[in-house]
């Protein structure tokens, strides 16, 4: 017979995770040419061994308006209308992953903008080239995350919900 105790780290199977610091959001998208050269998954692996936990995700070929707004703060840059051009030539993998200090982390997992700067370990480190084709998008700051996730998600998009092992992702 089991014990009154369902999981062996001694909680009742809920609650872990609910603080609301592991509750930030970062906005995750796989660029067109992550998409395109098969790397979905090993970029989505990535996230969820971490143990952060999938909130949204979408596949869609993204207007070059909504890119603008994306890209909003680099509007002035002489690299602009380039980097639109890139984003706006295949589908997408927008996604929304949620943890502690998830913004920051994934910035880490990330690597550095220019792939030739990103440590080895790092999805860019490990997956590409040039600065240009950088493969994966992470929101720079919670605030960023906030706007991001509201261009590219409803409301109703973004799923509330309890992973079966937050217990052994969290102490508390
Ligand atoms: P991202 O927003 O895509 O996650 O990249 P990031 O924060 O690391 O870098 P950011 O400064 O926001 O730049 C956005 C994307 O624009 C392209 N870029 N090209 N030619 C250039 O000097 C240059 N600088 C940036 C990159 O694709 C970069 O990820
Ligand atoms: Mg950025």
């Amino acid at each position: 017979m089991m014990g009154e105790t369902p999981n062996q780290c001694g909680c009742d199977g809920h609650g872990h995770g609910a603080m609301a610091a592991t509750r930030e959001r970062s906005f995750i998208m796989i660029k067109p040419d992550g998409v395109q050269r098969g790397l979905v998954g090993e970029i989505i692996k990535r996230f969820e061994q971490k143990g952060f936990k999938l909130v949204a995700l979408k596949f869609v070929w993204p207007t070059e308006d909504l890119l603008k707004k994306h890209y909003a703060d680099l509007s002035d840059k002489p690299f602009f209308p380039a980097l639109v051009k890139y984003m706006a030539s295949g589908p997408v993998v927008p996604m929304v992953w949620e943890g502690l200090n998830v913004v920051k982390t994934g910035r880490v997992m990330l690597g550095a903008t220019n792939p030739a700067d990103s440590a080895p370990g790092t999805i860019r480190g490990d997956l590409c080239i040039q600065m240009g084709r950088n493969i994966c998008h992470g929101s720079d700051s919670v605030e960023s995350a906030k706007k991001e996730i509201g261009l590219w998600f409803t409301e109703k998009e973004v799923v509330a919900w309890s992973p079966a092992n937050d217990c052994w992702v969290y102490e508390d």
